[in-house]
């Protein structure tokens, strides 16, 4: 039975632990975690929740995985817990923004055996999509794990160079909330062209979520089918489309700006 251990049981935390987590599991799983979490996995057997990590290594030293789920900033005050992970073959996964393979090898360890992996938010609701990186390290059956490790949140997807993360991370890291401002953005205008507010915020939220599980559930359909299906020729949807899709001023043009903007970011982040 691998032994996996999660550092951290905030949003992604949990999230990915709530998929682990059932009857019958393959995983025997620890979790550290500061906040008191004892009581949500009390009747699960192959679950133990520690505050600390003396606490942690008091009772546990074969450990095959470790799942580093806190925030990036708060990598430091663990730095010298996490070289107390002994054995040279555990595998750390890492979805930390922005601390790249060679962070860990530099302020870590030139040993560790680091993953990275990009989930972004409906992770929270096990529809997320996750890019990993593994390092030259990682063996073919590891591999298998982490990929179920983290399917459990939603769909995954391995990626050949670290670069890959970072660009990942601009599409589908911040795309949540590129949707987010769309949704705002056409409730504002819905309110600025006379819609009570409550409407307005009905009409342009459910036409996204609509749209979204209709491109889900659609097996023939892509989004560029789907979008040339409900424009009519001379119609209105065209008129707006015609605006949108403007190849010198259009959604495209600033959105490209806005992803090259947060690779930029990462890039300086990185630095
Ligand atoms: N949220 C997203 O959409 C998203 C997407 C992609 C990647 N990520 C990455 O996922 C990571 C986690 O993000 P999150 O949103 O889940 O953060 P979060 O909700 O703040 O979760 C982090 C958790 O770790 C706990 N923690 C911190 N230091 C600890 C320690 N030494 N020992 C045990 N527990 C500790 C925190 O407790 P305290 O709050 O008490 O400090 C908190 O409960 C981040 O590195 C982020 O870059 C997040």
């Amino acid at each position: 039975m691998n032994h996996i251990v999660l550092i951290g049981h905030g949003k992604m935390g949990s999230a990915l632990a709530k998929g682990w987590v059932k009857e019958n599991s393959q995983y025997k799983i620890s979790i550290i975690e500061k906040e008191e979490l004892l009581l949500n996995y009390k009747k699960f057997t192959n679950v133990k929740v520690y505050k600390n990590f003396n606490e942690f290594f008091t009772e546990n030293k074969e450990i095959d995985f470790v799942v580093l789920a806190i925030k990036p900033q708060q990598l430091n005050d663990i730095k010298n817990d996490i070289l107390k992970f002994e054995n040279k073959s555990t595998v750390f996964i890492s979805i930390l923004a922005g601390k790249s393979v060679s962070w860990f090898k530099e302020n870590i360890s030139t040993e560790i055996k680091i993953v990275r992996a990009m989930p972004n938010l409906p992770a929270s609701i096990s529809r997320g999509v996750t890019a990993i990186y593994c390092s030259s390290s990682i063996l073919p059956n590891e591999k298998l794990i982490i990929e179920e490790l983290l399917s459990s949140i939603g769909t995954v997807s391995f990626v050949s160079n670290e670069e890959q993360i970072d660009l990942i991370t601009a599409i589908s890291g911040s795309g949540p909330a590129y949707f987010f401002y769309l949704t705002e953005a056409l409730t504002e205008i819905a309110i600025d062209l006379g819609i009570s507010k409550d409407d307005a915020t009905n009409f342009a939220k459910n036409t996204f979520i609509g749209s979204a599980i209709l491109l889900d559930s659609d097996n023939i359909n892509n989004a560029t089918s789907l979008r040339k299906n409900v424009t009519s020729p001379g119609g209105t949807t065209e008129a707006a489309l015609k605006i949108l899709m403007n190849e010198e001023e259009g959604l495209k043009i600033i959105l490209k700006k806005a992803v090259l903007n947060a690779i930029n970011r990462a890039h300086e982040l990185k630095n």
